[in-house]
């Protein structure tokens, strides 16, 4: 049987992780959270592969190739979760089922964060959970990779 490939995609300022606002984003950088991603997904015996980005454009780029070849997305799409209704189109154009994560409670903060306009294309939200959001969705991906097949 094939190995599960989960694409795991960071959209802007996520890069900055580790020196921005840790008071909100924790003091873990974006390499660490990958990296505890990578062993989990080892652990779990699937492939994981990363990929960020500031620019809208090389988000939507990334998303259309993961239609063919991934079986699962996280993504962290950062502000634009609150207004890209063009990832929003994106990501019910692609096959593979994508779960957006935030590591802040985004329910808990300013009003405009409460809204994501991706949740509706979303197979789901994790949201609040430091890096263990990440982890939580890679869980989930899993579990639908193995109940479809
Ligand atoms: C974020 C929440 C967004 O509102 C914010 O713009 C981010 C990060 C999070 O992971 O908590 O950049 O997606």
């Amino acid at each position: 049987m094939k190995t599960m490939l989960i694409s795991v995609i960071n959209g802007p300022n996520l890069n900055m992780l580790g020196e921005r606002e840790p008071q909100v984003y924790g003091s873990e950088t974006l390499d660490d959270i990958n990296s505890a991603l990578g062993r989990a997904a080892r652990d779990r015996g699937v492939d994981v592969e990363f990929f960020q980005s500031n620019s809208e454009g090389s988000l939507i780029d990334r998303l259309h190739e993961c239609s063919r070849r991934s079986d699962g997305v996280i993504l962290n799409a950062g502000a634009y979760t609150h207004y890209s209704i063009a990832i929003r189109d994106a990501i019910a154009a692609i096959r593979p089922p994508v779960v957006e994560v935030h590591l802040s409670n985004v329910h808990a903060r300013e009003e405009f964060r409460r809204v994501s306009v991706i949740a509706p294309a979303c197979v789901g939200q994790i949201s609040g959970f430091g890096s263990t959001s990440y982890l939580l969705a890679l869980e989930a991906l899993v579990r639908i990779y193995e109940e479809r097949s």
